[in-house]
C-alpha cells in the first residue's frame, strides 16, 4: 500500500497522511542487533528521605526503643492535670544488649500517666484496618495497668485496649487495634493506669495489612509501586549509605539480619548531610535488612544486586579509607554474603538464611564493591576484592565503580584502570540537567564493545540544579530520561543495567528531590519519571532492532526533536517502538518497518503526555501524567503517526 495514502487512528482522532512524512523511523525489522539483559531496567533503592524506616518498613513507632541519642526523641510526655509520674531512659539490666535503653514509666496512680508517639512525621491509622502493637514489658513495682490509646490529629479517641498482669521478666506483650477514623497524623499512647512502674522497649505498632501480610513487614502500597514497574533488578542498601560518613557508621549487612532488637541503630548519614535539609530524627533501624531486600527481590521478580562497602567512608565526607593490608574482614564480609544468598543450608550462612526461613538459595548473580568511589584508593581496594571474588566466585558478576560524575576527571581516571582491572560492569551516575540527557543519547555509540559493560547506576534529569531543593520531578525530566533511555537500549550490548535514583521520598521528611516515587503516612504516587521507568521496563523487548531516523532536526548543543529506540519482545512476536518527542511541536512521522510481510492491524499505543513540561503528579493528582493506551488502527508495515508535542510514546506493532 502506498504509504503516503494510508490513515491513522491516533488516540480516537484520524489523522490523514496525505504528503510525505517529514522525519522517517526506519526500522530494520529483519536485522536484531544485541540481545538485551533481561534485568536491564531496574531499581535503586537507598534509605534517603525515610525510604525505609518511615517509608518502605511499615513500623509506624518512631524511636521505638529509645535508642536516639535523645532517647525521648518522637515521644512526649502525656500527663494529664491530676497525673503524677516519672519517666526516666534506663539501660540497667536491659531488654537486649545491642539496643539497651529503655523507659520506665511510674505513676503515681492518680491519672494515666505515660508518652505518646508522633510516628514518622505522620502516624498513619486507616479505618477498617487492624495494627499489630507489640512492646517488651517488665514489670518494676505494683500492677499498675498498660493503657494503650489511638488518637486522631484532632484528639478523637480512634481506638484503645488495656493490657495488665507484668512479670518482673521481660516479656512480649501484644494487642490490635481497630482506628475507628483514617487519619494521617495520628499519635500512639502508652499509659501507666494504676499507682506503680513498668518498663518499656521495643514499642511496635504495625499494620497487619503490608506486602504479602507479613508481620512486621513492608509497605504493601509501597511495594506494589515497586512490584508494578516489573523491575530487572533492586540494588540495595544504597548510595552514600553504603558507605557512612566515617567508616564506623558505614553499612554493615550482618548487623542487620536476625531478630529486629538485635540490630544494633545506626544514625542515618542523611540526618546531617545537608545542612538546608537538617533531618534530626532519621537513624537506621534496619528493620528493613539484607534478608528482607533479598526477600523483596524475589517477591518482585528482580535480580539483587547489594552493593558493599570496599573499606572507604563516603568520599563527600571523611574519605576515611581501610588500610589496604586490614581489608580482609571487609572483603570477608562479601564472601559470607554470597554464601548468605546462594550457599546450601549446612555452610554457616546458608544456615542462617534457612533459619530466616529461606532454605532455597536467593540466586544471587551480582554484587557491587563500593559505591560512588573514586580515585586510586579506589582501585587498589577493588583489585584487591575482585583477586579474591573472582577466583571464589567466577559466577558472581562485580560491579565497580566510576565515581559521581559521568565525565570528570575521577571519571576519566577511572574507566582505563577498570579495563585493565578486566572489570565486569562499570557503575556510571549522573544527575544532570535535561539538556545533558537530550544531548548524550548517543554517549554509548561508540563505547569499547570489548571491554566491562556499563551500569547506569545513578541517574535523573535536575530541573534546577543537583541538591537544588527546588527540583522538580516534571514532564520536562521525564522526557530528557525518556529520550536518553533509547540511547541505553540502543546501546544494549555495552549498557546492561540502569536505574533512576533516588527511588522513594517522604513527602514530610525528604533531603533529595527528585524521586522517584512520593509517600506520605498513608498515600504514595509515581512521578511522571517512575512512569517512564515503568514504561521501559514492561516493554523491555529481547533483542535490539536498528533504528534509523531520517529528517529530524539537531541543535547545535545536541538536542534532537524526536529520538527512538526499537527491540522485538520474540515470545510475544511483537516489534515495540519507543519514540520521544521532547519539543512544542507535534512531529508527523513515516514509519518502515522493513524486512516484515504484514502486521496485525491494531497496534497498541501507550502515550506519556501533557499539557505542558511542568506538569508533574501529586497526592491530589497522582495521575495527572500517567501513560494512556489507545489502539491504532493501521495498515501494512509502512505506517504514518504523530507524535504529539512533550511525548514519549511506546508502539507495539504485532507482526504477522
Ligand atoms: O542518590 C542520592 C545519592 O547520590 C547517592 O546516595 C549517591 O550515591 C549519589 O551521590
Amino acid at each position: 500500500m502506498n504509504p503516503k495514502l494510508q490513515t491513522v487512528l491516533l488516540a480516537g482522532t484520524l489523522v490523514f497522511a496525505t504528503a510525505a512524512s517529514a522525519v522517517t523511523i526506519e526500522i530494520q525489522s529483519d536485522q536484531p542487533g544485541a540481545k538485551i539483559n533481561p534485568a536491564m531496567w531496574g531499581i535503586f533503592f537507598e534509605d534517603i528521605n525515610f525510604g525505609a524506616d518511615g517509608g518502605l518498613y511499615a513500623e509506624l513507632v518512631k524511636n521505638r526503643g529509645f535508642e536516639f541519642p535523645d532517647p525521648l526523641m518522637g515521644w512526649t510526655k502525656i500527663s494529664p492535670s491530676l497525673a503524677k509520674g516519672d519517666l526516666s531512659v534506663r539501660d540497667d539490666a536491659p531488654f537486649n544488649a545491642a539496643n539497651p535503653h529503655y523507659l520506665r514509666l511510674q505513676s503515681e496512680g492518680t491519672a494515666p500517666f505515660g508518652v505518646s508517639n508522633e510516628g514518622f512525621r505522620g502516624l498513619g491509622l486507616r479505618q477498617g484496618e487492624a495494627y499489630d502493637f507489640s512492646a517488651q514489658v517488665r514489670g518494676v513495682v505494683g500492677s499498675p495497668a498498660l493503657s494503650l490509646q489511638l488518637y486522631g490529629a484532632d484528639g478523637t479517641l480512634l481506638d484503645a485496649v488495656q493490657l495488665k498482669g507484668f512479670s518482673s521478666g521481660w516479656k512480649k506483650v501484644t494487642a490490635t487495634l481497630h482506628p475507628k477514623d483514617t487519619d494521617a497524623n495520628a499519635r500512639l499512647c502508652v499509659l501507666v493506669d494504676g499507682k506503680g512502674a513498668v518498663d518499656i522497649d521495643m514499642v511496635s505498632l504495625f499494620p497487619q495489612h503490608t506486602w504479602k501480610n507479613r508481620p512486621g513487614g513492608l509497605r504493601a502500597d509501597m511495594v506494589q509501586m515497586l512490584a508494578d514497574m516489573k523491575p530487572g533488578f533492586l540494588r540495595f542498601p544504597g548510595g552514600c549509605i553504603v558507605e557512612g560518613s566515617v567508616l564506623e557508621r558505614r553499612y554493615q549487612w550482618k548487623n542487620t539480619i536476625g531478630p529486629v532488637e538485635e540490630r544494633k541503630l545506626l544514625i542515618n548519614r542523611w540526618n546531617y548531610e545537608f545542612l538546608h535539609r537538617p533531618t534530626p530524627d532519621y537513624f537506621q533501624s534496619f528493620g528493613l535488612g539484607f534478608f528482607e531486600y533479598f526477600q523483596l527481590c524475589e517477591d518482585i521478580g528482580a535480580q539483587p544486586l547489594p552493593i558493599l562497602n570496599c573499606g572507604m567512608a563516603c568520599q563527600f565526607n571523611s574519605g576515611e579509607l581501610c588500610p589496604l593490608d586490614q581489608l580482609g574482614p571487609y572483603i570477608q564480609d562479601a564472601l559470607d554474603l554470597i554464601e548468605f544468598a546462594n550457599g546450601p543450608t549446612n555452610s554457616t550462612w546458608g544456615a542462617k538464611r534457612a533459619a530466616l526461613g529461606h532454605p532455597g538459595p536467593f540466586n544471587l548473580k551480582m554484587l557491587g564493591v563500593g559505591n560512588e568511589q573514586w580515585g586510586q584508593p579506589y582501585i587498589d581496594r577493588y583489585a584487591r576484592f575482585a583477586t579474591v571474588l573472582k577466583e571464589k566466585h567466577p559466577e558472581i558478576q562485580l560491579v565497580s565503580a566510576a565515581g559521581p560524575s559521568p565525565d570528570d576527571e575521577r571519571f576519566k581516571f577511572a574507566w582505563p584502570k577498570l579495563r585493565e582491572l578486566n572489570a565486569d560492569i562499570v557503575d556510571e551516575h549522573c544527575y544532570a540537567k535535561p539538556d545533558w540527557f537530550l544531548a548524550n543519547t548517543h554517549r554509548y555509540d561508540h563505547y569499547d564493545r570489548n571491554g566491562p559493560k556499563v551500569f547506569m547506576g545513578e541517574y535523573a534529569a535536575q530541573s534546577v540544579a543537583i541538591v537544588s531543593t527546588k527540583n522538580k520531578n516534571n514532564l520536562d525530566c521525564a522526557l530528557a530520561e525518556a529520550a536518553y533511555m533509547t540511547g541505553l537500549e540502543r546501546n544494549a550490548d555495552v549498557v546492561c543495567l540502569a536505574s533512576y535514583a533516588p527511588l522513594f521520598s517522604n513527602a514530610e521528611a525528604w533531603q533529595w528531590t527528585p524521586d522517584l516515587i512520593w509517600v506520605d503516612s498513608l498515600h504514595v504516587y509515581g512521578t511522571p519519571n517512575y512512569y517512564v521507568q515503568q514504561l521501559f521496563a514492561r516493554n523491555r523487548g529481547d533483542v535490539v532492532l536498528p533504528v534509523t531516523l531520517s529528517g529530524i532536526e539537531t541543535s547545535t548543543a545536541g538536542v534532537q526533536n524526536l529520538y527512538a529506540s526499537a527491540t522485538r519482545d520474540d515470545q510475544a512476536g511483537e516489534i515495540i517502538l519507543k519514540v520521544v518527542n521532547p519539543g512544542a511541536a507535534a512531529i508527523e512521522t513515516q514509519i518502515n518497518l522493513e524486512g516484515i510481510a504484514d502486521i496485525e492491524p491494531k497496534v497498541k499505543a501507550t502515550v506519556l503526555t501533557s499539557a505542558g513540561l511542568n506538569e508533574g503528579n501529586s497526592f491530589h493528582a497522582p495521575r495527572n501524567v500517567a501513560p494512556v493506551e489507545t489502539d491504532l488502527n493501521v495498515d501494512g508495515p509502512h505506517l504514518t503517526h504523530t507524535f504529539t508535542q512533550h511525548s514519549f510514546t511506546v508502539l507495539r506493532i504485532k507482526t504477522r
